[in-house]
C-alpha cells in the first residue's frame, strides 16, 4: 500500500453522491463534493458528434426519459433529455428529491465543476467501450485533460487523475500518449494471468470489485507485494468498508460517500 497507516482510505464517489442524486448529474457531483469526498469516479462515452458525456450505460433508456444509444446520439439530443427523474420514479413517493441540475454531463462540465471546487478533488475517469470507437474516446480525454492541465502531474506531486478501464488496450493506449496518468486495471473477476497479483504491463492501480476483495481477501495483499495499489469498487456495505480498511486497501469507490466517510470517522 501506498498511503501511511496513519492516513485514511480514499474515499471515491461512484457516479457522484448517486444513492443520494441521479447518477453522473451535476447534482451527484456537488453532493458528493459537499460531502468531502476526496475524488469523484465518472464513466465517459462519446456522442455521435465527438463529445465525452458521462454516461454508464450503452443507451441513454435507463437514465433519462429518452431512448437510443449515446454514440447515436448528439450532445444536443442528449441536452434536450431529463437525467434525473428516473431516481424519483426508482425511489418512489419517499424520495425527496431536490436535485435541479439533471440534465446531461459533460466531462468538460465536471472538469470545470472540479477545478472550481475550491479544494483538492480527484477524478477517476473509466473509459467506456473503447474497442468499439478504436481510440478516440483515449483521444478525446488527454485532449480535454490537457485543456485542464491535467494530462500530466505537476512535478513532484501525485496526479490529481486516474484513467480507469475493464479494457487493458485503452489503458495502454493512455500511458503511451500521457504517460504520466495513472490508469487503473478494473476486474469483476481475476482472470489466471493476474492471479498472483501481476497487472497487465504498465499499469500501477487495481481496481478489483468488492466480490473479488470479499471471496478472496489475500489477493488484495498479492496486489500490494507486487507493487500495485488497490482501489475496490463498489463499497457501500459498513462491513465491507471495514473489511477494506482492514485489508489496507488504498481508495474505496462507492455511492454514499457521505455515509462512508461518518463510518470512518467514527471507527
Ligand atoms: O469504479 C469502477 C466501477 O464503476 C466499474 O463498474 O459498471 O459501475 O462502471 P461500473
Ligand atoms: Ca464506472
Amino acid at each position: 500500500m501506498t498511503h501511511a497507516p496513519h492516513e485514511r482510505i480514499q474515499v471515491v464517489a461512484h457516479r457522484g453522491a448517486s444513492d443520494d442524486a441521479p447518477e453522473h448529474t451535476l447534482a451527484a457531483y456537488k453532493k458528493a463534493i459537499e460531502d468531502g469526498a476526496d475524488a469523484l469516479e465518472c464513466d465517459v462515452r462519446l456522442t455521435a458528434d465527438g463529445h465525452l458525456v458521462c454516461v454508464h450505460d450503452r443507451r441513454v433508456n435507463r437514465t433519462s426519459n429518452g431512448r437510443g444509444a449515446v454514440s447515436a446520439l448528439e450532445l444536443a439530443d442528449l441536452a434536450a433529455l431529463d437525467f434525473g427523474s428516473w431516481k424519483d420514479r426508482e425511489e418512489g413517493p419517499d424520495w425527496a428529491s431536490s436535485a435541479t441540475d439533471t440534465s446531461v454531463l459533460t466531462l468538460e462540465r465536471l472538469l470545470e465543476l472540479v477545478a472550481d471546487a475550491g479544494r483538492r478533488v480527484e477524478l477517476a475517469i473509466e473509459t467506456k467501450h473503447p474497442t468499439r470507437w478504436a481510440g478516440q474516446v483515449e483521444e478525446r480525454l488527454l485532449l480535454l485533460l490537457k485543456r485542464f492541465g491535467l494530462d500530466t502531474p505537476p512535478p513532484g506531486e501525485p496526479s490529481p487523475v486516474r484513467v480507469m478501464s475493464f479494457s487493458a488496450r485503452s489503458l495502454a493506449r493512455v500511458r503511451a500518449a500521457s504517460p504520466g496518468l495513472p490508469t487503473v486495471y478494473l476486474m469483476q473477476f481475476v482472470s489466471p494471468r493476474h492471479r498472483e497479483g501481476r497487472l497487465p504491463t504498465g499499469v500501477g492501480i487495481a481496481g478489483p470489485g468488492i466480490r473479488i476483495v470479499r471471496n478472496n481477501p489475500g489477493y488484495v495483499e498479492k496486489l500490494a507485494r507486487a507493487g500495485h495499489q488497490v482501489h475496490v469498487w463498489t463499497v457501500d456495505e459498513p462491513e465491507d468498508v471495514d473489511l477494506c480498511v482492514r485489508l489496507g486497501v488504498d481508495a474505496i469507490i462507492t455511492n454514499r460517500p457521505a455515509a462512508v466517510l461518518r463510518h470512518l470517522a467514527r471507527s
